[in-house]
Parts: C-alpha cells; sequence; structure tokens
C-alpha cells in the first residue's frame, strides 16, 4: 500500500485541510512554549514601539507548525502577510518586485529559504539591514545601478535545513527560533482539538493512541486522525473509538511507535541483508527500493530520534532497540561492538 503519512508534500485537497485545522492565534497553538514566549515578548514591544518585528528564523523538521507559526506572528502583529517560498523566486527583478511591494511592517514569509538561488542574496542583504534595494542591472556601460527606499517589513524564513543556509544569511535574523518534536501529550491535544474542528467525536484514549503514534509531529496526528474518521464512519457511526482506531492503524500498518512497512523495511534490511550495518546510505537505498533523499529527510530522522539507527562515519548501524522492537536476536559480539555508538545515537543534529 501506498503510505503518505510521513512525507512532507502536500495534495491539494489536504492544504485545504490544512488551513481549517491550522491555529490562527498564539493560545491554539500548542506546545513550542519556549519559542511562544519569546515571540509574545518580542511581538509586545515592537507593537509598543510602532516598529516593525525582527527578522524570524524558523527551523525544524515538516510538519512541527512552522507556516503556522509565520501566519500566527502576522496575525498578533496585526500586519498582512506575503507568503512565497525560496524555490519559487527564479530571479532578482522576482524578487525585487516582492519586496517593494510590501506594506509597512508587513510579514514577508519565504518559506524553504535554503533552497533561495545565492545570488539573490546580494539583493536580501541590504533589503533586511537597511530596507533598501541596492544593486546593479546590466554590464559594462550599459550598467544601471538601482537604489530604491523599501517599507520596514518582517521577514520569516522556514528551512528544515538550518545548515545549509549561507552563515551570512543567517546572522541577519534578530531571532532564530528551533521547533521540537512535541510530546504524545501535546499531540493528544492537537487530535482533540482538531476533531472539534472537523466535527468529529474522539474518546481521549483514542486521541492518544494517535498521538503516540505520530512521530512526534502535528501534520502527522492531523493525517492520521482523519484516516481513522474514515474507518469510524464506513464501520461504525463516526465516532472515534479506541477500537477503531487500533483497527485502522493495523490496516494502515502504522505500530504503536508509529513505524510504518517502510520503517520496517529499512531496519530489516540493515540487519538481515547487511549484518546490522555500517551501510552506506546509497547502498541502502537501492537495497530497500527508497530514494536517498526519502530516506533521509523523511524516515531517517524519527529513527534516529528513537535511537534504533546510528550514523556512522562508515555508514547506519541499526542499534539494538531496534533488534528488540523487531523481535530480532542480537548477539554478544555484536552488542559489544554497537556499545562504541550508543553515545553517538541521540545527538546527531543538522546544525
Ligand atoms: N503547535 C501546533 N498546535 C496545533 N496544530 C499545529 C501546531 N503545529 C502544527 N500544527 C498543525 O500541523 C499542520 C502542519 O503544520 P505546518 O505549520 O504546516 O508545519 P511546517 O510548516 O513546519 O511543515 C497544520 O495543519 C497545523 O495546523
Ligand atoms: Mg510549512
Amino acid at each position: 500500500m501506498e503510505q503518505q503519512f510521513f512525507t512532507s508534500t502536500l495534495t491539494e485537497k489536504e492544504r485545504d485541510t490544512e488551513n481549517i485545522l491550522r491555529p490562527k492565534v498564539f493560545e491554539d497553538y500548542v506546545g513550542q512554549d519556549k519559542v511562544k514566549e519569546n515571540m509574545r515578548i518580542y511581538i509586545k514591544a515592537a507593537l509598543a514601539r510602532n516598529e516593525s518585528l525582527d527578522h524570524v528564523l524558523l527551523y525544524g523538521p515538516p510538519g512541527l507548525g512552522k507556516t503556522t507559526l509565520a501566519h500566527i506572528i502576522a496575525n498578533e502583529m496585526g500586519v498582512p502577510i506575503t507568503v512565497t517560498s525560496g524555490s519559487a523566486i527564479p530571479g532578482k527583478f522576482d524578487l525585487s518586485a516582492i519586496l517593494s511591494k510590501l506594506k509597512p511592517n508587513e510579514v514577508l514569509f519565504i518559506d524553504e529559504i535554503h533552497r533561495l538561488n545565492s545570488s539573490l542574496e546580494e539583493i536580501l542583504y541590504p533589503a533586511m539591514e537597511d530596507y533598501r534595494l541596492d544593486f546593479v542591472v546590466g554590464k559594462g556601460p550599459s550598467a544601471t545601478s538601482v537604489n530604491i527606499k523599501l517599507e520596514k517589513f518582517t521577514l520569516i524564513g522556514a528551512t528544515t535545513k538550518a545548515g545549509n543556509l549561507a552563515a551570512p544569511l543567517r546572522d541577519r535574523f534578530g531571532m532564530q527560533m528551533r521547533l521540537v518534536p512535541y510530546t504524545p501529550d501535546q499531540l493528544k491535544l492537537i487530535v482533540l482539538k482538531s476533531a472539534k474542528k472537523l466535527g468529529t467525536q474522539i474518546d481521549d484514549a483514542a486521541a492518544y493512541e494517535i498521538a503516540r503514534r505520530s512521530r512526534g509531529t502535528p501534520r502527522i496526528a492531523n493525517r492520521l486522525l482523519k484516516r481513522v474518521r474514515d474507518f469510524a464512519e464506513v464501520f461504525g457511526d463516526g465516532h472515534v473509538t479506541t477500537d477503531v482506531t487500533l483497527h485502522a492503524m493495523s490496516v494502515i500498518e502504522v505500530d504503536e511507535l508509529g513505524l510504518d512497512a517502510v520503517d520496517k523495511n529499512i531496519l530489516t534490511t540493515i540487519i538481515d541483508k547487511f549484518s546490522g550495518g555500517p551501510v552506506g546510505l546509497d547502498t541502502l537505498a537501492s537495497a530497500t527500493g527508497e530514494d536517498t533523499a526519502t530516506i533521509e529527510d523523511v524516515y531517517e530522522p524519527y529513527l534516529l530520534q528513537l535511537g534504533f539507527i546510528a550514523r556512522t562515519p562508515r555508514g547506519r548501524v541499526c542499534m539494538p532497540n531496534a533488534y528488540k522492537h523487531l523481535g530480532k536476536k542480537l548477539s554478544k559480539e555484536r552488542m559489544e561492538m554497537l556499545s562504541i555508538y550508543a553515545d553517538s545515537a541521540d545527538n546527531d543534529e543538522d546544525e
């Protein structure tokens, strides 16, 4: 079965429900307390001085609430928001056009800012620092310089790969906020709120079953909820109970830790075909039939977070917890060999 719960690409229909489920104010934004606390203070201060908010960089894995937060910030500032993406701005004129249209204190949200063409940085830097467009068009005698004053604005950049941002760009964000995975209790609250918005009745225990399978990610929690709701409507009266939830999860093959068939295929391949590793990413990709980017961006982060795999200089290895979860035998020699990786298993960061 085609699994789509964990990907970060959205279908058109999904975009619509995401907008319905998206909280509009800080009160409805669950978790990320440190980020919320800081943002509230900065917003209050900016409003009191009647100034634009300093530029904000939001980073963290897909589905943790970066886009949602950008909208909430604009909303709480009481300013409009222009939304674009790093890959959607081809050249200097496109970026200049966007910047020169911004209204006073407006939020410009650039999603996937790590994808922004590096030749655009020379435009972005003076815009961010001095609110000016300042660049030269053409070459030789026909070259003309453009120098235009812009309105003060707030750039909110979002990225899943903070490490891929050029250091000078990163440094120009006065606030850099990292979103962290959610606890099952926080996700349960999100599931309950989403069910309410969708007009679905759900038991507390069922919401928790969905929450703990959601890999710390609100987007996945909402996706699983929608799928379980389908089962509840087809096999019952639409009320989401624990029984319906467990049945749905077994049909769509999402286990109690939120691992699906692809995760399991990755783990069993490392264990059975490569004696537990180390195995390089490319080799693992061809042996599992997945592509390298999918393994690296979608599956690996959660397996690393669980401590099920570790990254070593020579490739990926399966850790004892993975053997245990899959009910696989682990030899004593192997166990000893793996102990050297135990410390590095959970501090593999992308920064
Ligand atoms: N803190 C939160 N509280 C409630 N819902 C959230 C929260 N963060 C994200 N969501 C929900 O999860 C979905 C994905 O969030 P989004 O902001 O698009 O993630 P990102 O931009 O980081 O990929 C949205 O439907 C949003 O409503
Ligand atoms: Mg987003």
